[in-house]
């Protein structure tokens, strides 16, 4: 046991995505904010989203709509009031995240509005093809100017510390003991409240268009920490990563087949034509397994997205990132189709909260990929993840600062430093061992004997010693590890625990919905 050194503030923010940065720019209206992220502060899933934030702003679209779409993509198990709370503040958010700087693509001075499967409307507000990007340069813009927002770089939360209210029996959350990456020492902050909004952990699988820092660390903290998590079995996979999809596939946006790209086998087939009335821009659940069935049943490497129908000059003013990726791998857009192949993509569940963002854990509120607010059900519709993200992290900081006066600093009383093992496995060597096995068993198409295996494999791998390779990064690399591992049981035993398919969860033993047992979310309690 030793001493570390401890900083107080009123509100900890982990994470500087979309959640993170416009939670912190509303909580700071009221409190002091200390904002972490364990890389550099551009280092988010949100800088990579290219598609959109949805949006019914558009003269022919309404609220409604926007939640039928919603709904009907969930497949039955959105909650209705979450879903109401997204499509009605929805307009307004996007509004002030243009009043925040974020500039989206206009056409004769309106919002100009992309398409996206599941949508019956036009209602995909971007910029162009970098629309996380954009969001993420405008907001991490506003949080730089901020007196009440301090950010600390590579600091690493290792574990989220909870105690109980002075005179109650009640637990809550307290703050967090941190690594300083760089540095290799620990830290400690004491909060009134922490919000997580940490992001997905696409990392679990071997192909994912998710970048290298999501490993679902927040999920995994949460648990610990003693907070329910729920529908960790809906991982969506978006159909067209660019093939070869490596270890972080570079994505082609859905939008390019909302202006009328359309997939086909390498001899040309329209293969999704017999299998959904809207072919191509079927949902995201139907056209992966789609995908996925044509190549183990061809024993082709990819598909293909054909552009040709998408004028040149269409594709350079909307696409132009996307254009150029394919450039430099010798591909000529519209003119050349574009290999693509399915990868992970996101994560439906997550740290269950309310419709204010709370955790079942008092003191700690969650926004983002990380939470679970019942928006996106069993499957989540195109471009409503930045919405959510918004919206809840909105909501969730007008509530932080409704109670933080009845939540006062409990400092830590011992504060104890990790121990590390210098033996043990290479945490590198166990991550690639998990992603193949989440790959091949836990994947688009499941069944009960492969979710079994790998309920054994995952156990196996969670009970092997890591690793540090050293006190900052390697340090963080270990307890990295050990999360998605963690994650990665959760996700099996809410799998298994569905015994029936519905939305994103396919298994092959239940192909059917089964709506009398199922029609609920899977909920884990540490
Ligand atoms: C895309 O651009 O296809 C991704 C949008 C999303 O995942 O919502």
């Amino acid at each position: 046991m030793s001493d570390v050194e401890v900083l107080e503030t009123d509100v900890l923010v982990v994470g500087s995505g979309i959640a993170g940065l416009t939670f912190a720019l509303k909580a700071a209206e009221g409190a002091e904010v200390l904002l972490l992220t364990k890389k550099g502060r551009v280092e988010t899933n949100t800088n990579y989203a290219q598609g959109g934030v949805a949006a019914a702003v558009a003269p022919d679209d309404s609220p409604a709509l926007h939640r039928r779409d919603t709904l009907l993509a969930g497949a039955g198990l959105c909650h209705a009031r979450a879903v109401e709370e997204l499509v009605r503040e929805g307009p307004d958010r996007v509004r002030e995240l243009a009043d925040w700087g974020v500039r989206f693509s206009r056409e004769r001075g309106s919002f100009a509005l992309g398409r996206e499967a599941g949508h019956s409307r036009r209602r995909i507000l971007h910029a162009a093809d970098l629309t996380g990007h954009e969001i993420e340069r405008a907001l991490l813009a506003a949080v730089a100017d901020h007196p009440r927002i301090r950010v600390l770089e590579d600091h690493f939360v290792w574990e989220l510390r909870t105690g109980l209210d002075p005179g109650s029996w009640r637990s809550r959350c307290t703050g967090a003991l941190t690594l300083d990456v760089d540095g290799g020492s620990f830290g400690a902050i004491d909060a009134r409240a922490v919000l997580l909004a940490t992001g997905g952990s696409g990392r679990l699988y071997r192909h994912t268009t998710n970048p290298p820092i999501a490993t679902g660390d927040g999920l995994a903290l949460g648990y610990e920490a003693g907070a329910a998590v729920a529908n960790l079995e809906f991982v969506q996979f978006h159909p067209t990563a660019m093939h070869p999809a490596g270890s972080q596939a570079f994505l082609v946006s859905e939008a390019v087949r909302g202006e009328g790209a359309v997939l086909r086998t390498r001899d040309g087939r329209d293969f999704l034509k017999g299998i959904h009335p809207s072919g191509s821009l079927a949902p995201r659940d139907v056209v992966a397994r789609a995908i996925d069935d044509e190549l183990r049943r061809s024993g082709e490497p990819y598909v293909e997205l054909d552009v040709s129908s998408v004028p040149a000059a269409r594709v350079k003013e909307r696409f132009p990132t996307i254009a150029a990726a394919c450039a430099e791998r010798g591909i000529e857009v519209p003119a050349q189709p574009i290999p693509v192949v399915p990868a992970a993509h996101y994560q439906c569940g997550g740290l269950l909260t309310d419709w204010d963002g709370r955790t079942s854990l008092r003191g700690l509120f969650a926004a983002g990929e990380v939470a679970c607010t019942g928006v996106h059900g069993a499957n989540r519709l195109a471009s409503n993840s930045l919405l959510e993200a918004v919206v809840y992290a909105h909501r969730a900081a007008r509530r932080t600062l409704q109670e933080l006066h009845d939540l006062e600093i409990v400092p830590s009383s011992a504060r104890v430093v990790p121990s590390l093992d210098d033996d043990g496995a290479d945490p590198d060597e166990v991550e690639n061992g998990l992603r193949d096995l989440m790959w091949e068993k836990v994947g688009i198409v499941r069944s009960d004997e492969r979710l079994a295996a790998a309920r054994e494999e995952v156990s196996h791998l969670a009970a092997t010693p890591l690793r540090r390779g050293g006190d900052g990064p390697g340090a963080m690399r270990a307890r990295e590890v050990a999360f998605m591992t963690r994650l990665a049981s959760l996700v099996v035993r809410c799998a298994l625990r569905r015994r029936e398919s519905r939305g994103l969860h396919y298994t092959e033993s239940h192909p059917q919905r089964d709506s009398e047992r199922y029609l609920r979310d899977t909920v884990l309690a540490a």
